[in-house]
């Protein structure tokens, strides 16, 4: 079946309490209208998304991962409200499912739920022991729905119902072709409700169809607080998913991952880490505290508190504590311990030595250090870029390289030790301390 779909994303979002328009918060590295036009994408190629405060910003962003969606400015000034929102969408097909764009945990089966459903308007609702902020779902003594009242505009009674409208609704376009006009705003907020077509329905006997959905799932964001349990419930979606398909995870709780990260085989994600947006795991153990952004891991194993930062491979390496690599190859590579390693490729038998800091940066421009096979390159050694060290080479502790190494050479470059004899003796005699005192 053919389905259009809006997501209403132009309120104001006032209980965000932000310069930022709500449904750009992001819940697990990326925006909240993201996820839910993601997933509306797999089940729809009609997707119209109304805006209407800071529109264009909110456009600007989701241009960035989106095309082919129409995006309506809703004539907010008249028809202000979820009803008013709608009164803008020219949808393609015969069924319209309406969205809210702060649902970000809305998935494509959730919506597919909608699309088998035979009557002219559908509604969702959930029971829930806290519904404040929900529209309330009234319905007479055989359960059938009445009408949907907001909180604002609900009796002592009615305040009381634990039955709440998730907002989520499939319509026929024929029907709210004839009733969108029908909409009054005269209410506590004076805007037009989407939900009043349920009673509308009613009046003219048509049948309102409820479906009851799950809570967690159907939550609408509306604060910073709902925006951190949002992020919770997904986050422990992605973890439980992932453990399913044979990742290890030490305390799944303290870990976080982005939703677009990718993690294959046997891999060992202890606790504290923290993958985020395009990092690829392979095959391999992340231990504790360590952070992977945008770069691929593969045989590999890191940390604890070790930082992969964007546009790195690393196969079949090892990387120790306090180890930091940036936009780096690294092949078959050892790095155990308090290294920078930047703008580098690095490969198979190389070891890096403790201290080993790659200087990529001369204040103005960034260099590259190209390190070749069974590189033995000693502790505490600064390599400044641009540098070629080739394949066989040692380079002493302690040695700041500034120029090429050619194959199979020894670099050393420190100043020659000299003993001075008894020297601390004389340094710390009781002369010299009581001619510091004077
Ligand atoms: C709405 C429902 C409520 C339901 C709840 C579920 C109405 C009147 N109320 O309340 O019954 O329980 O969702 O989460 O529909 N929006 C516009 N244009 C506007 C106003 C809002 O596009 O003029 C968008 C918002 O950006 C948001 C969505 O519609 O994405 C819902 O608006 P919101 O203010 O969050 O409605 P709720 O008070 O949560
Ligand atoms: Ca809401």
């Amino acid at each position: 079946m053919s389905i259009s779909i809006a997501i209403m994303a132009a309120g104001f979002g006032t209980r965000m309490k932000s310069q930022k328009p709500k449904v750009l918060h992001t819940i697990s590295g990326f925006p909240m209208l993201y996820h839910i036009i993601k997933e509306a994408k797999k089940v729809s190629n009609d997707i119209h998304v109304i805006l209407y405060h800071q529109a264009d910003t909110v456009k600007d962003e989701m241009n960035k991962y989106f095309d082919g969606i129409t995006y309506i400015l809703q004539d907010h000034d008249n028809f202000p409200g979820t009803g008013g929102a709608i009164m803008g969408v020219n949808p393609q097909h015969e069924k319209l499912l309406v969205l809210n764009g702060d649902m970000p945990l809305l998935e494509a089966n959730d919506m597919n739920m909608f699309f088998n459903q035979e009557a002219k308007v559908v509604m969702s609702s959930f029971t829930c022991s806290n519904p404040t902020g929900y529209g309330r779902v009234v319905m007479d003594k055989n359960y059938n729905v009445q009408k949907i009242v907001e909180q604002k505009d609900a009796s002592e009674n009615e305040l009381h119902i634990k039955n709440v409208n998730a907002g989520v609704y499939l319509f026929d376009t024929n029907f709210l072709e004839e009733n969108l006009p029908k909409l009054s705003n005269k209410n506590n907020q004076n805007e037009y409700y989407i939900t009043d077509l349920v009673s509308i329905a009613n009046e003219q006997d048509i049948n309102v169809k409820a479906i009851e959905v799950d809570e967690n799932t159907f939550m609408g964001v509306n604060s910073k607080y709902h925006l951190s349990i949002a992020e919770e419930l997904m986050q422990k979606r992605i973890k439980q998913r992932f453990m399913e398909a044979g990742v290890s995870m030490r305390l799944p709780e303290t870990i976080y991952i982005e939703s677009d990260v990718e993690i294959e085989g046997e891999s060992v994600i202890e606790n504290g880490v923290s993958l985020l947006s395009g990092a690829k795991i392979i095959n391999s153990i992340v231990k504790t505290n360590s952070v992977v952004e945008d770069s691929i891991l593969k045989d590999s194993d890191i940390g604890p508190m070790a930082r992969v930062r964007p546009k790195s491979v690393l196969i079949n390496t090892h990387l120790g504590n306090f180890v930091e690599v940036k936009k780096s190859t690294l092949n078959g590579v050892k790095a155990g311990h308090l290294s920078y390693l930047g703008d580098s490729e690095i490969d198979t038998g190389t070891n890096i030595g403790c201290g080993t800091i790659t200087c990529n940066y001369n204040g103005k421009a960034k260099y590259k250090t190209i390190i070749g096979k069974n590189v033995f390159v000693g502790s505490d050694s600064q390599l400044v870029a641009p540098v070629k060290i080739e394949d066989d080479v040692i380079i002493a502790s302690g040695t700041t390289v500034t120029s090429d190494v050619p194959k199979g050479s020894l670099a050393i470059a420190r100043a020659k030790q000299k003993n001075i004899d008894n020297f601390f003796y004389k340094f710390f005699s009781k002369e010299s301390e009581n001619s510091a005192k004077k």
